[in-house]
């Protein structure tokens, strides 16, 4: 089996090809960082457009590289949501076109169960159910992960998203976009302890996550030392994400690893963290390669495997979705009335 997928859902433009032994035929990422720098933060006309130019010539060439025609396809896959509703516009319409031109299924795939099964891509081991810390700069949650398809929202951010209080905290610092390994760079050379800052919500029952506070408190300490300010950000978030995902453990008895995914699961201390609270609590750990944790088609591609065998192929007329929950059972939490 073989499969096309897009990723056009934020400020990356990937197409990639993965067959059904989770082999990567071929796959190309171009990032825009460049074109979004001067604003410190990605924006999404600019990158609509950016996906329009180059999504096309990175499909052709994974097709080049890996020697294959549309009619050896087995369905194409493209993110449909959720995500900056014009760069998904873009990847989901390029994959209906494919899709129609060539006669084979297309598969809608949710962006988040991208992230969700991508350490299933890189760890063939990796059994249902587990616990799965989704941390990125758009979403930071904890999911029970029972089934291609079946997902249980055990927790969400009430307000910024961890990867987002690293870019702005970043952009506070004055250490550039995207900030997240900016920080971790910085952290290096910092004492964790210089900076006394909040750990939001960490003690209360619910496994919730809460960021907005924690930048403003840096925000306030700002002036201080950069690198000891990065410092005690980052052990701040450490810190955070550990206790949470500790909470939700306890709520998923029968989860047989932890496992982590999105663009902040990139950070050395938050993975090293996260490897001892598994530790400590029995349970394996999987984190996925740093290619695999950060925007990328192969997870798009990967999850179009997943459903496909799983039965399920999509209609032309799917619709981009903006906000898109994987859990649509979850209740919605207090003050996150922005985040999708
Ligand atoms: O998953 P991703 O590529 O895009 C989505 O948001 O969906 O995640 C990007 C986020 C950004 O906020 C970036 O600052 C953060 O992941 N990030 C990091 C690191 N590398 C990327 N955060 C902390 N430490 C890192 N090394
Ligand atoms: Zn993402």
């Amino acid at each position: 089996m073989i499969v096309l997928g897009l990723e056009s859902s934020c400020d990356e433009t990937a197409a990639a090809l993965v067959d059904g032994n989770r082999t990567i035929l071929a796959q190309r990422i171009a990032g825009q960082e460049e074109a979004h720098r001067p604003y410190g933060g990605v924006v999404p006309e600019i990158a609509a457009r950016a996906h329009v130019d180059r999504l096309a010539p990175l499909v052709e060439d994974v097709m080049a590289e890996a020697g294959l025609g549309f009619g050896d396809l087995d369905a194409v896959a493209a993110t449909a949501g959720p995500g900056l509703i014009g760069g998904v516009m873009v990847g989901l319409v390029t994959g209906k076109a494919l899709a129609l031109a060539s006669g084979k299924p297309l598969v809608a795939v949710n962006h988040l169960e991208g992230h969700a099964l991508s350490a299933r891509l890189a760890d063939p081991g990796l059994e249902f159910p587990y616990l799965l810390l989704l941390t990125s700069g758009g979403h930071c949650q904890l999911l029970g992960v029972e089934g291609v398809g079946r997902y249980r929202r055990l927790a969400t951010t009430i307000d910024d998203a961890a990867g987002e209080a690293f870019d702005k905290v970043a952009k506070i610092l004055g250490l550039g976009f995207p900030g997240g390994p900016a920080v971790e760079r910085a952290a290096r050379d910092g004492n964790p302890k210089a900076v006394p800052l909040p750990r939001p919500l960490v003690g209360s029952g619910d496994s919730n996550f809460s960021f907005a506070g924690l930048k403003s408190a840096v925000l306030r300490a700002a002036g201080g030392s950069v690198p000891d300010l990065a410092a005690s950000f980052q052990q701040a978030v450490v810190d955070c994400l550990v206790d949470r995902t500790r909470i939700a453990l306890g709520r998923m008895p029968e989860a047989t690893r932890l496992v982590v995914a999105g663009g902040v699961a990139a950070n050395g201390a938050i993975r090293a963290a996260l490897q001892r609270l598994a530790d400590d609590s029995g349970i394996g750990f999987t984190a996925p390669p740093l290619a695999l944790c950060t925007d990328n088609a192969a997870m798009i591609a990967w999850a179009g495997i997943e459903r496909l065998r799983a039965g399920y192929t999509d209609a032309l007329d799917v619709p981009a979705r903006a906000r898109w929950p994987l859990d649509p059972d979850a209740e919605p939490v207090r003050g996150a009335g922005v985040k999708a």
